[in-house]
C-alpha cells in the first residue's frame, strides 16, 4: 500500500498522536508517496468532467495539501490558481511543485478570503478532517468565496457494501480514530463514514448552491450498475 520510500509505521503512529495540523506538517516530505493523496486516475477523472463545464477563471483548492488538485485546476483555470491549507508543512511541499500558485495558510473552517473572488473551488480526500455539524459553515464559507454562477466540485466514492472487505475496513478505521480520540489530545479528526451523499447534497442546498452529479465513469461502475464515485458540482 505504501512505497518503500514512503513512512515507516512508527513515523505513521507519532502522526497520527499529533493534532491534524502538526501530524501533516510531520507527514508532509513523504505524503506523495501514500495512499493518502489523491490518486492520478481520479484527478484525471475529475479533470475530464471539469473540461467539459469550463473554461474557468480562478480557481481554489481547499485543503490543498501538497497539490494533487493544484494540477487539476490548471488544467481547466486560466486565471490562476489558489491552494489554502491548514498545514505550513504541505504547504511548503506544494509550494515546491506549483510556483505557479498562490498559497495561503489558513484554516478551511474561517476562510480569509474576499467574497466572490472565485470560478471553481475544488476539495480532494479532506471532507473526512470536518464533523458533520462543521460542514454547512465549511459549505457557506466556501459560497461565499465563489462569484455567481461559480462552481465548488468534488469527487464522492460510492459506500461499500455493508459487510465486505471495504466495509469491515473503514469501520475499523473510523472505531481506531474515535478510540483514539477518546484518549488522547490533542484531537486528529479524520472520519470518512460520516459523509453521505445525501446529508451533504442536502447542506449545500442549504446554504444556496444547485447540486448536480456526474459519473466518474473512469473509476467504473459497482455490480448494479450505478457508478462506483461520482463529481458533485455544486453551482452558486
Ligand atoms: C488527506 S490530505 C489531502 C491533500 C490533497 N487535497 C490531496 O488530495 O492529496 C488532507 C489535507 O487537508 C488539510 N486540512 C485538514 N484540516 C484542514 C482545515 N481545517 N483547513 C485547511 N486544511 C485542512 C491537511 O493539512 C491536509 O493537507
Amino acid at each position: 500500500m505504501f512505497a518503500p520510500q514512503g513512512p515507516t509505521l512508527r513515523e505513521l503512529a507519532v502522526q497520527a498522536l499529533s493534532s491534524v495540523e502538526h501530524g501533516y506538517d510531520l507527514l508532509a516530505p513523504k505524503f506523495d508517496l501514500t495512499p493518502f493523496r489523491t490518486p492520478e486516475v481520479i484527478l484525471a477523472s475529475v479533470a475530464g468532467v471539469l473540461d467539459g463545464l469550463g473554461p474557468f477563471g480562478r480557481g481554489l483548492d481547499l485543503c490543498c495539501g501538497t497539490g494533487a488538485g493544484l494540477d487539476v485546476l490548471g488544467k481547466v483555470c486560466r486565471d490562476g490558481v489558489t491552494g489554502v491549507d491548514i498545514s505550513a508543512g504541505m504547504l511548503a511541499v506544494a509550494a515546491r511543485a506549483h510556483p505557479e500558485a498562490t498559497l495561503l495558510r489558513a484554516d478551511a473552517r474561517a476562510l480569509p478570503l474576499s467574497d466572490g473572488l472565485f470560478d471553481l473551488a475544488v476539495s480532494f480526500g479532506a471532507f473526512g478532517h470536518f464533523l458533520p455539524k462543521e460542514r454547512p459553515n465549511l459549505f457557506a464559507r466556501t459560497y461565499a468565496a465563489l462569484r455567481p454562477g461559480g462552481r465548488f466540485a468534488f469527487p464522492v466514492v460510492a459506500p461499500f457494501r455493508p459487510g465486505s472487505p471495504g466495509y469491515l475496513a473503514l469501520l475499523g478505521f473510523d472505531t481506531a480514530m474515535r478510540v483514539r480520540n477518546a484518549l488522547w489530545r490533542p484531537p486528529f479528526v479524520m472520519y470518512y463514514r460520516g459523509f453521505r451523499l445525501s446529508d451533504v447534497r442536502r447542506e449545500l442546498a442549504a446554504v444556496g448552491f444547485g447540486v448536480e452529479l456526474y459519473a466518474l465513469e473512469e473509476l467504473g461502475r459497482r455490480r448494479d450498475g450505478s457508478p462506483r464515485a461520482r463529481l458533485v458540482v455544486a453551482t452558486k
